[in-house]
């Protein structure tokens, strides 16, 4: 048996639709149902951000997130595969009328994403000041909370529609199917299995 913790929403939609398209039969939570099983599988529907925690901690075997999250909280993870939906960008949003410029002494950023915004501008050797929030970013620079933003894109009208436009993409992200190292060492059949099966879903899509 191989448990998989799902994010909510669409990334974990595409994900128990592959499994639909695999086993050939319907893939669904019950309303407000917090675990699933089905042929063998036990799915795990949890908070995007907590998909790396249930993994890591092996409470799940294997765990499908976006890479942006991955990244950010910095967990020993065995990566299996880029699944290639749920893609966007993390990139540096600032007011529409501005260029980005790097030239005063120091920068406020507004994120929810602190690590991957304190590795990036500490690799550019820029100094910046990390005002962390929790939602509703764009907001951060309307007020002058934050000179800039480093949040999700996807289409970009959240930005567009607060006055913002992306300035810098800081690092392209997509769904990936992650294990733990424990697991991955006593289920390696069972799990690449999986993941060879599906490949070929993805690859015949
Ligand atoms: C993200 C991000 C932006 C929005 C970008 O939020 O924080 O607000 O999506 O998408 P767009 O470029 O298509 O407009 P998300 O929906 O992930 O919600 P969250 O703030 O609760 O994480």
């Amino acid at each position: 048996m191989l448990t998989i913790a799902l994010p909510k929403g669409r990334i974990g939609e595409d994900s128990l639709a592959i499994f639909e398209k695999i086993f050939k039969k319907p893939f669904e939570f019950g309303d407000r149902k917090l675990i699933l099983e089905q042929e063998g599988f036990k799915f795990l529907r949890v908070r995007n951000q907590d998909v790396p925690t249930y993994v890591f901690y092996q409470a799940a075997d294997l765990g499908v997130v976006g890479l942006d999250v991955l990244e950010e909280v910095q967990l020993d993870l065995v990566r299996l595969l880029d699944l290639g939906f749920g893609k966007c960008s993390v990139s540096i949003g600032i007011r529409a009328n501005e260029e980005l410029d790097f030239t005063k002494p120091s920068y406020k950023v507004a994120t929810k994403m602190e690590n991957i915004t304190r590795e990036f501008f500490s690799k550019k050797a820029i100094p910046v000041e990390i005002i962390k929030l929790y939602g509703s970013i764009e907001l951060a620079p309307l007020v002058g909370l934050a000179d800039m933003i480093v949040d999700i894109v996807e289409t970009g009208e959240t930005m567009r529609q607060n006055g913002l436009k992306p300035a810098l993409e800081i690092l392209q992200s997509s769904a990936y199917l992650i294990s733990n190292k424990n697991s991955f060492f006593l289920k390696k059949e069972e799990i690449l299995d999986l993941r060879s099966k599906i490949k070929s879903v993805l690859d015949g899509s």
